[in-house]
């Protein structure tokens, strides 16, 4: 069995966890921060609505799998308050930096989930999701290792049933090859919907994607990052 066909609970997650000892400050808004943001699934496997999991109404929940430091995320859950924001990464120094960003920017419409995202979606309704984000995926540059990257046929399945119709599917990577995966396997998916009309679409970076770290290592490498925005049809 492949493991994209294995469920959710099932699946290896072949990142890493865990980096650098934290600093005291990253220590403390770990441990500060995190327990009151985490986000906790009720027991069983019932479908939980998203936008249950935040204390106060929001319009709309918008995701972002693998946040890396947060520092996407936090400018995004900072210029729209009114949309609850959900993140997941495993690694744990990201977690502590997003962590540092929601404490300095008093951000309540932030949940975190601290693990690997495919544990989540398995547990939320149809429809449920205005907007996703995957900025600077894995890239899993060696060709055995591409079954491990998070884009598959049957993940695109599962985020088409999550995302509402005409919700946006955003994108992005500095890595040529990952580029090419992403661009034929979402383009070949009939639920989703290629935004770009000519190369500027793809080459100039949206005036809603903040810089990230890899992205700024990307470009310094001579490797500049492509933004493909999809659409998840009706
Ligand atoms: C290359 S980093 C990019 C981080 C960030 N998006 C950025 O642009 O700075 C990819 C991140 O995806 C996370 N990741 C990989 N697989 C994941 C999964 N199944 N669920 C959640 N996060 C995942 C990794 O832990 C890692 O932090």
């Amino acid at each position: 069995m492949t493991d994209a066909a294995k469920p959710a609970q099932k699946r290896q997650f072949y990142g890493r966890r865990k980096g650098k000892k934290l600093r005291t400050q990253q220590q403390g808004a770990y441990e500060g921060i995190l327990p009151a943001v985490t986000l906790a699934l009720p027991a069983g496997d019932a479908p939980v609505e998203p936008a249950s999991f935040f204390d106060a109404p929001v319009k709309q929940v918008w995701m972002e799998i693998g946040f890396g430091h947060g520092e996407h995320l936090a400018w995004h859950a900072k210029n729209n308050p009114d949309v609850g924001f959900i993140g997941c990464e495993p690694f744990i120094n990201g977690i502590a930096a997003l962590c540092m960003q929601i404490g300095e920017h008093g951000l309540k419409n932030v949940r975190i989930w601290p693990d690997d995202a495919r544990l989540l979606l398995s547990r939320l309704p149809a429809q449920s999701l205005d907007r996703l984000f995957i900025i600077n995926a894995d890239p899993w540059p060696k060709k055995r290792h591409h079954k491990r990257r998070f884009i598959q046929t049957e993940m695109l399945d599962k985020l088409h049933a999550l995302l509402k119709p005409g919700a946006e599917f955003r994108m992005a990577t500095d890595h040529p090859d990952l580029a090419e995966w992403l661009v034929e396997k979402t383009c070949a998916h009939p639920g989703f919907e290629w935004q770009a009309k000519c190369a500027a679409d793809w080459q100039t970076r949206p005036a809603d994607l903040p810089e990230t770290k890899f992205q700024n290592k990307g470009l310094k490498a001579g490797r500049p990052t492509v933004f493909l925005n999809f659409t998840r049809k009706g």
